[in-house]
């Protein structure tokens, strides 16, 4: 029996969840019930838009989910991957390669911070966490430091779902149905101040102090035991979070006086979100590694990475050379297609000045989304290049509905924005035009005051 979804069904205002056809996909990050009463299906895709199945055309404030940073369906990255699937399928990872797999890992590492340039591939954020954390540890023991296992992630941290990801991450929804965790793992104290820093636009002033925190973990497990400290330098899952001007800074230099090694998640951060190529450029803070995944391809194939320094990579570089020197990898490591992928997204990113269109457009973002101040329940704002967090009041005794309320009220206007808790999250393409901001931001305020 066929139970592909009749597109001239979906017209049918009796199609719900009672449906056959929406039963068998467990759908991630959703609630299942809901959105099959109501199905919100896309189903085409260009540029600043997508298509739902009525044939209306919604405006992606969202870029997908954070990744989509070139645009949707861009023709050279389009044929890119339709040639690579003609021209070879699938290359084994281990013991074999392919070229591709090293002109990708190279234009990575040429808009990489200096010194940062050798390149680890995975399939996705969650992956490319698992594998630093990896590689962070074994780092430690090769180099005869093997009582360095224990990592530090941070209170509303997100980097991923896998179980070292949920472990060092922070946020309790990710966390509490799922046992134990890792074990070794602590957090340090996140840097939401809103008392002292509502409303800021950009940086917030205050809380470069709160990386001392790290100085109370390291008093109270020693440095001697400590692996790796993780952050996202900006901090999107949890709510659109801004470091504080000189936390990372900070967090640095004790992670050098400690010899601890600084892991950057850039999975929403990486390729031009904040007006450089990472975050680590904009924020001038080089970590020891990074992850990234999402912009790498714009969202097209599932791909990711972490980005290391050169000495990282050395260490393991030692014993017989034909022995393996990182017992790690996945069966679609550099797959071919995210690979050519890969090198045409980084074109048409050079190609069209992507990687710092988020800087030059940061002014005019950061009015259309400060104009929301003053709006109902609206209890913060924060900004940075092509990033926004639009604080909401929860409702009393019902948290997260009135975001998404909003996120169903954009959506039938035809905006797509995603939410976080109370918070709206806007990450619109790079390529997005200041006539969309203010389309993004007009229809926010109107749905902002529906929700009141
Ligand atoms: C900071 C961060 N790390 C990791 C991930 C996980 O990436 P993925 O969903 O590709 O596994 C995400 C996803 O949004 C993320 O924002």
């Amino acid at each position: 029996m066929n139970k592909a979804i009749d597109p001239a069904l979906m017209h049918a205002a009796e199609v719900t969840g009672s449906q056959v056809a929406m039963d068998a996909h467990w759908m991630p990050f959703t609630a299942n019930r809901q959105f099959k009463k109501a199905p919100r299906l896309l189903v085409k895709a260009q540029g600043m838009h997508y298509w739902d199945v009525d044939g209306r055309q919604v405006l992606d404030a969202a870029a997908g989910l954070w990744c989509v940073n070139a645009g949707h369906s861009r023709p050279r990255i389009v044929k890119a991957i339709q040639d690579q699937a003609a021209e070879m399928d699938f290359a084994p990872a281990f013991q074999m390669g392919h070229p591709k797999a090293f002109e990708l890992a190279e234009r990575v590492a040429a808009i990489a911070p200096a010194g940062m340039n050798r390149v680890f591939f995975t399939n996705s954020g969650s992956e490319a966490v698992e594998t630093a954390l990896k590689m962070a540890i074994a780092y430690h023991r090769v180099r005869g430091e093997g009582s360095r296992t224990r990592l530090i992630g941070r209170e509303r941290g997100y980097h991923g779902v896998n179980f070292g990801g949920i472990s060092v991450g922070g946020i309790v929804a990710n966390r509490k149905h799922f046992g134990s965790l890792l074990t070794g793992v602590d957090h340090i104290r996140h840097t939401h101040d809103p008392a002292r820093n509502a409303f800021t636009r950009g940086l917030p002033a205050h809380g470069a102090e709160l990386a001392d925190d790290l100085e109370r973990l390291v008093a109270l497990h020693d440095a001697s035991t400590i692996a790796a400290v993780i952050v996202e330098p900006v901090a999107g899952s949890t709510g659109v979070l801004m470091p504080p001007q000189g936390y990372l800074k900070r967090l640095r230099e004790i992670c050098d006086k400690h010899g601890i090694l600084l892991i950057f998640d850039e999975v929403i951060t990486g390729f031009g979100r904040t007006g450089s190529a990472f975050a680590a450029q904009t924020f001038d803070v080089m970590p020891d590694l990074m992850t990234c995944a999402k912009g790498i391809t714009s969202g097209t194939v599932p791909m990711g990475a972490v980005i290391a320094r050169q000495p990282i990579h050395d260490v393991f570089m030692n014993g017989p050379e034909h022995l393996i020197e990182f017992f790690h990898g996945y069966t679609y490591s550099a797959h071919p297609l995210a690979c050519a992928a890969g090198i045409a997204t980084l074109d048409v990113y050079a190609e069209e000045g992507l990687l710092t269109r988020a800087k030059e457009l940061d002014g005019y973002f950061a009015d259309a989304v400060h104009s929301l101040k003053g709006e109902p329940n609206v209890i913060d704002i924060r900004n940075l290049g092509l990033i926004g967090g639009i604080e909401l009041a929860p409702m009393v005794g019902e948290p997260t509905k009135r975001a998404f309320n909003i996120f169903l009220d954009c959506w039938a206007q035809g905006v797509l924005v995603r939410t976080t808790g109370d918070i709206v999250a806007l990450s619109p393409p790079l390529i997005v035009e200041k006539s969309q901001i203010d389309q993004i931001v007009d229809t926010l305020r109107a749905a902002i005051r529906r929700a009141a």
